[in-house]
């Protein structure tokens, strides 16, 4: 059995995890051979295919980013996309693939593996918006790097008393946003689920001046303000159709100042969140997807995405999972109402 790995879409900490473990428990229990797909669906398209076995995976657990490269290449972009990849696998005789990646990269999956392509797909993204599973590997590491950042910002904060914007990753969902939030001990958590009110915002910022102490706004780069109070000066769409609003932190500060009279400023942490070595509860699950993917294969249960429910980890059909975004349910937002202003 030749099994292949890839890698899609944005790189996250413990992708290498991922590698390791897979390639690991498949040579070592079940006598598989391995090749690794450079950048993501890119490397299927174009043969690009690379040698994976235990030597090459040897020391890569803390690493951050992914040996094999990434890309947000989707093949359906591509008239003979589908083609490409099935001669592909069959010049390297690969028999399945593991395929890890998030929302895009597992839509391809999902659709591939409908036209026959045998696969299994293990979750990524920093986002934690990956429906079916509880949590995404990464998740825990960006949502450590933004507390941290939150802490230090406090003291600089209140050195000058003025509001300190921080604008975290997550374009559709807040899950970085609330987590790290709530930790970092913010005054105010604004995310893409709950379009805010800007003078409620203010009033917040006011609060907090009021009793002698400097605002924290943390903000998801995704998040909005209800309709009406931003003038879209800057809207572009990117390669992917999403609608990018250019810098929401930037323009929180902004409107804070102009409406409140007081100092703001922003910090965008932007792809530090995504970078360096993973925690160690990311590489305990991405160590765990990467055991269960590989036992897929040797059930020949295709089709099928390795998630975590609770404590145990499962395998769900790819199909009726891709559906929709995990969202922040908007009770447990309502639950840390009680710390803002
Ligand atoms: O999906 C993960 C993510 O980090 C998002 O939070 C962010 O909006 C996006 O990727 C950035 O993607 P890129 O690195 O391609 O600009």
């Amino acid at each position: 059995m030749k099994v292949g790995v890839l890698t899609g879409g944005g790189d996250c900490p413990g992708l290498n995890a991922v590698i390791r473990s897979v390639v690991r428990k498949g040579v070592q229990e079940y006598g598989f051979e391995f090749v690794g797909l450079r950048d993501g669906w890119l490397g299927a398209l174009q043969g690009n295919v690379v040698p994976l076995d235990i030597s090459s995976v040897r020391g890569i657990l803390p690493r951050g980013g992914t040996i094999l490269g990434s890309s947000r290449t989707n093949p359906f972009k591509h008239e003979d996309g589908v083609q490409r990849i099935r001669d592909t696998l069959a010049a390297h005789q690969v028999d399945a693939l593991v395929v890890i990646g998030g929302e895009d990269t597992l839509g391809v999956a999902t659709e591939l593996s409908r036209q026959g392509v045998d696969l299994v797909g293990v979750p990524k993204t920093i986002d934690n918006d990956v429906s079916g599973t509880d949590y995404t590997f990464g998740f825990d590491t960006a949502v450590g790097i933004a507390t941290e950042a939150i802490d230090r910002l406090h003291t600089t904060a209140e050195s000058h008393m003025r509001t300190l914007v921080v604008e975290v990753m997550g374009r559709h969902s807040g899950w970085i946003a609330l987590h790290a939030g709530v930790a970092g001990g913010a005054n105010v958590i604004l995310i893409p689920e709950r379009p805010f009110d800007i003078d409620q915002v203010c009033a917040w910022v006011k609060n907090r001046f009021k009793i002698h102490y400097a605002p924290i706004v943390v903000a998801a780069e995704g998040a909005v303000p209800i309709e009406g109070q931003m003038v879209l000066k800057d809207r572009t769409v990117d390669e992917f159709g999403h609608v990018r609003l250019s810098g929401i932190g930037e323009w929180l500060a902004q409107e804070i100042e102009e409406r409140t009279g007081t100092d703001a400023r922003t910090t965008v942490l932007g792809h530090v969140q995504r970078g360096g070595t993973p925690s160690a509860f990311d590489r305990w699950l991405a160590t765990r997807f990467g055991l269960h993917a590989v036992d897929a294969v040797k059930d020949g249960d295709y089709g099928k995405l390795v998630a975590l429910r609770g404590t145990q980890i499962i395998r769900i059909p790819l199909d009726g999972t891709r559906t929709k975004t995990k969202l922040v349910d908007p009770s447990l937002y309502d639950e840390f109402e009680v710390f803002f202003g």
